[in-house]
């Protein structure tokens, strides 16, 4: 039971407790051979269909050139279900239950003339299952294959008005355009076969439930509010670090993006979206994304003449990290050229120009090759007004006065995902010394259950149909617009990137960013 705003309790059904469930739909996943379906996808639908959330008569259906038999897709496919379940063990009993909505179509999705068979055949389940004709399209495709793949759509009759009852839902992976001018022209040419409400564009780190709470966070309490903004927070640093460079052939696709395009332009972002929009007047997809939006739009577009001065570009090298392991450095990676020039850190000075975040720096970085795998936010409060307390800390024999560390409150993406807060205190004694102290919410300390996987959420949300958590085509275009000017300098002047060695926080050159104005990257906290 709920409380209303009179204080007392009202009733409400378990599907308003837990969120609404999707409806029956035939779900085709293009590009079914590739990873993306083996690691995230299928194990998404999986978990969804154990624990209660997959509609009844839901069909998947994978999508390939390949030819194979629907048995050997579903081998595959348990194979790569088993590998990544978060639900358990995945038992005999269940997997038949589950295996019986896979099927497999052998077609090639380049080839207009196939799209007649496909259509023929989902029409033949459909009608044997008695299933309506919901259906949704997962592009999980290389992103040169989107607009020929909904052109051919529309062709063979697959595409309904957005009246129709029998609604059809396509998802696109990113990347959606690799700058402003073909983000924009791929969505005016796919706006000529698909209303707006039929797209649904993933950023998965909109699915992660450690994002979903950012707004909550902020908009469900009231006291940090208050403080969110220019007269109390010295600056913002975000940070999406990887540990990992090149593994899983990724190196082809790769050298064509950088860390630019993969992971800043949409991750990091749309968390720096998050952290700085204002309340919207109801939690609804569209007021929600409108003040995103007001972010993007706010964002300065920097010194185009001096980019370098904001911007810094750096490429891991070979290193040894501890325990003596060799880190091959980038241009040695498989699939990248030995003279690539391809970044694979940014770090960014960025100002939101509002009334709000007028003058507080957003330091923004992702790489490749960090010392380890960790996203947060850093909100860092101004110091107090006077430094009443002071300390002494010894190293040896050296002693040092040290000021109360300011404030921060760091949203912990992943992992050991959380929020802290730091604050000083007195250390017990006769003295007045100052003791800093984390306030600390640890999400499996609070809930033993586990989180979601991003995907299973979006996955959820396509069936439902609510496109709060995908990017609407002006939010990404507005992205692309701030991003676009580095990417042209960085790929236009003939210098090679700033080196640092895998397994560091990136260049020297990132730390100078901060340095000019007295601040430093945080370490970001990779253990609890
Ligand atoms: C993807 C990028 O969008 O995000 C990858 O293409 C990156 O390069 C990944 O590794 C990071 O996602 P996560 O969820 O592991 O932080």
């Amino acid at each position: 039971m709920s409380q209303n705003q009179n204080g007392t309790a009202e009733k409400f059904s378990a599907t308003q407790a837990w969120g609404e469930m999707g409806e029956d739909a035939t779900i085709l996943i293009f590009g079914a051979s590739g990873d993306l379906t083996a690691r995230k996808l299928i194990p998404a639908l999986y978990t969804l269909w154990k624990t209660g959330y997959l509609p009844k008569k839901s069909q998947i259906i994978g999508v390939a050139r390949r030819e194979k038999s629907d048995d050997i897709f579903r081998k595959e496919m348990f194979e790569a279900v088993h590998s990544a379940s978060r639900t358990g063990e995945v038992t005999e009993k269940d997997w038949e239950q589950f295996a019986g909505r896979l099927h497999y179509r052998q077609v090639d999705i380049t080839d207009a003339t196939q799209y007649e068979k496909l259509k023929t055949s989902l029409e033949e389940l459909e009608t044997k299952l008695e299933l309506s004709g919901k259906r949704i399209v997962y592009m999980a495709t290389a992103p040169k294959l989107f607009l020929p793949a909904v052109e051919s759509l529309d062709t063979s009759g697959m595409i309904p008005s957005v009246e129709d009852e029998n609604w059809l839902r396509v998802v696109f992976e990113k990347p959606f355009g690799h700058d402003l001018a073909s983000a924009q022209s791929l969505s005016y040419s796919l706006s000529r076969h698909l209303h707006e409400s039929q797209i649904y564009r993933i950023d998965h780190y909109l699915g992660k439930e450690t994002v979903q709470n950012i707004l909550l966070f902020r908009f469900g309490n009231s006291i940090f509010e208050p403080l969110l903004n220019r007269n109390h927070v010295d600056h913002i640093q975000i940070t999406v670090a990887e540990s990992q460079g090149m593994e899983r052939g990724r190196g082809g696709y790769y050298d064509q993006a950088g860390a630019l395009r993969d992971v800043l332009q949409n991750h990091v972002l749309q968390l720096l979206c998050l952290i700085a929009m204002e309340p919207p007047a109801l939690f609804r997809g569209d007021d929600i994304r409108d003040e995103k939006m007001k972010v993007l739009q706010a964002m300065r577009p920097g010194d185009e003449d001096d980019i370098s001065r904001w911007a810094i570009a750096g490429q891991y090298t070979a290193a040894e990290v501890e325990g003596g392991e060799i880190l091959t450095g980038y241009r040695q990676e498989d699939r990248i050229p030995e003279i690539s020039r391809r970044e694979t850190y940014i770090a960014l000075e960025a100002f939101v120009d509002n009334w709000r975040w007028a003058g507080v720096p957003f330091y923004i970085r992702t790489g490749k090759r960090l010392p380890a795998r960790v996203s947060e936010i850093a909100v860092q409060f101004k110091h107090p007004p006077m430094n009443l307390f002071t300390t002494v800390e010894c190293d040896g024999d050296m002693c040092a006065m040290v000021e109360a560390k300011p404030n921060t409150l760091v949203f912990r993406i992943q992992p050991h995902e959380g929020i802290q807060l730091t604050c000083s205190t007195k250390r017990p004694g006769m003295q007045y010394q100052i003791h800093p102290v984390k306030m600390d919410f640890a999400y499996d300390e609070e809930f033993k259950t586990g989180l979601p996987e991003a995907y299973e959420r979006l996955l959820l949300d396509v069936m439902r149909g609510d496109s709060t958590l995908f990017t609407r085509s002006d939010e990404l275009e507005a992205a692309w617009k701030f991003v676009t000017p580095i990417l042209e300098h960085l790929e236009s002047r003939n210098q090679d990137p700033e080196f640092y060695p895998a397994g560091t926080w990136g260049p020297e050159a990132a730390d100078k960013l901060l340095e000019k104005s007295g601040r430093h990257w945080r370490k970001p906290s990779v253990s609890l």
